[in-house]
């Protein structure tokens, strides 16, 4: 009762203020054009009034944000995961005609602060944020997002896993163009628990410098006291699971890292010898930097540990990133790494199988497990129906079905401009499903993951 009266009072009094500010933009706009200084002062807040007003009454298709909608294909994603063959043509011949895919360019996430309210919930869905389970909220998990270009691509990944109580690291390359650099920032600038790596790296492929993105980013959030698991992710990735899919699942794996690792099948050379980042003379006269072998032999590794293969992304627990962030003998294996072949693939690796470093989380045999859940990815080894680049499939529409199935949390790769179709229905289905909060129909599966060894 208290707050209906409180309400319309506000209203009469908005009202009020609204009729006197027209008046006075009136008076001002006719007689001070030029006191700039001065009527910004007083502009500013009634403009603020006046657009969410606005924003508050106008009809649901005048958005400010529309030019930030992407553009949906029609077609039934449905259809798709269900291997319908006329759909599947259908997509196909859309594909096929797609020469310049529309996307969104970088410049136009142009957000200024007072319109993140606007930005929030025209295009994050706030309101159904607002109802995510006490389970979910008191599971709150980290994200590190590593990204070069393709802004639209951020917005609809972040979009996805984005949930308020979830923190979230960015790492813009420091080679990125400088519209890239600010839409990013535009767009943290409207969440808390969305920011930017204090530290960029300059990433070159295969070289430390993606291994010292990471951590960036891992320093940054562990800063952030409430966080349980760390997911690390690349803009080019798509989560295969929803939120509350991940909190089941890490919620299984109890403190337990799931990092891809193998005692048995590393590159020697990447490790063993001394590699070293040089400029090489390409076609068009330009420097690229390249890593190169030396022959020179590197000294053996610290701490009596032996190297392990594994991969680039893992489901890092809270306790393995402040023993990785805290410990000696990780910053000295960090620090041995430096000048070795992709060191991102067998730094967490390493950490987590050397059971005498008692890792917290880590894996307790001194023997490869057979799988992990981290990452689908193709490496080749089967059909893939999207485009190979460096020996990684970028998945494709095809490829839907088989993503519906799969159990890993994120796959690796995505590119909305190889398959704009795939891409889309793998956010409707995601989007969908987050909408149910079911059981996991395959909580068996995870339950039986070899890196949950009793305790
Ligand atoms: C997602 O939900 C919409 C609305 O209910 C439905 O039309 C669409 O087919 C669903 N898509 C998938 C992939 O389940
Ligand atoms: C922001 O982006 C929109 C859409 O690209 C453009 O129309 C507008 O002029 C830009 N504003 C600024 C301040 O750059
Ligand atoms: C996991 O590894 C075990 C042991 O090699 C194997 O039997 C099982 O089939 C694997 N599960 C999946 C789903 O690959």
């Amino acid at each position: 009762m208290q707050f209906t009266i409180n309400r319309r009072l506000l209203r009469n009094n908005c009202l009020f203020f609204l009729s006197v500010f027209f008046i006075l933009e009136f008076i001002h706009l006719s007689f001070f054009k030029r006191h700039d200084s001065f009527s910004k002062e007083i502009k500013l807040p009634s403009i603020n009034i006046l657009s969410n007003n606005k924003y508050q009454k106008a009809s649901p298709n005048t958005k400010l944000f529309q030019h930030l909608q992407p553009f949906y294909y029609p077609i039934s994603c449905q259809n798709l995961y269900e291997s319908d063959s006329d759909e599947l043509k259908h997509a196909l011949a859309l594909l096929a005609d797609i020469k310049n895919p529309s996307s969104i360019a970088d410049q136009s996430y142009n957000i200024t602060k007072e319109q993140c309210q606007n930005y929030r919930s025209e295009r994050f869905n706030e309101q159904f944020h607002h109802e995510d389970t006490p389970i979910n909220r008191k599971f709150p998990l980290a994200f590190s997002i590593l990204m070069y270009e393709n802004v639209e691509q951020f917005e609809r990944l972040l979009r996805i896993l984005y949930r308020p109580q979830n923190v979230y690291c960015v790492h813009v390359d420091k080679d990125a163009t400088s519209h890239v650099l600010q839409a990013v920032r535009s767009i943290a600038q409207c969440f808390d628990n969305v920011i930017l790596a204090s530290k960029q790296e300059k990433v070159l492929y295969a070289t430390f410098s993606r291994l010292q993105a990471d951590i960036n980013c891992m320093e940054d959030l562990i800063k952030y006291p409430s966080w349980k698991y760390l997911l690390n992710a690349a803009n080019s990735e798509l989560p295969l699971k929803t939120n509350s899919e991940l909190v089941k699942i890490l919620t299984i794996y109890r403190g337990y890292n799931d990092i891809e690792g193998r005692w048995k099948s590393r590159n020697v050379h990447r490790t063993e010898y001394s590699w070293q980042v040089i400029d090489t003379a390409s076609g068009n006269q330009e420097q690229v930097p390249q890593i190169r072998k030396t022959d020179e032999k590197k000294k053996p590794p610290p701490g009596n540990v032996e190297i392990v293969k594994g991969s680039a992304y893992g489901a890092f627990s809270r306790a393995f990133i402040e023993f990785v962030h805290t410990s000696s003998i990780a910053k000295e294996l960090l620090d041995w790494s430096r000048d070795t072949y992709s060191p991102d693939e067998h730094y967490w690796a390493t950490l987590n199988y050397n059971t005498h470093l008692h890792p917290p989380g880590g894996y307790k045999a001194k023997s490869d497990p057979t799988n992990w859940t981290a990452r689908f990815v193709n490496w080749g080894e089967r059909n893939c129906y999207g485009r190979i680049i460096r020996g990684i499939c970028v998945f494709g529409t095809v490829d839907l079905p088989t993503l519906f199935n799969r159990h890993e949390l994120f796959a690796n790769k995505f590119h909305i401009n190889a398959d704009p179709i795939a891409y889309q229905c793998l956010e409707e289905l995601l989007v969908n499903k987050s909408k149910l909060d079911l059981p996991l129909n395959d909580a068996t599966f995870y339950r039986q993951m070899p890196f949950l060894l009793p305790t």
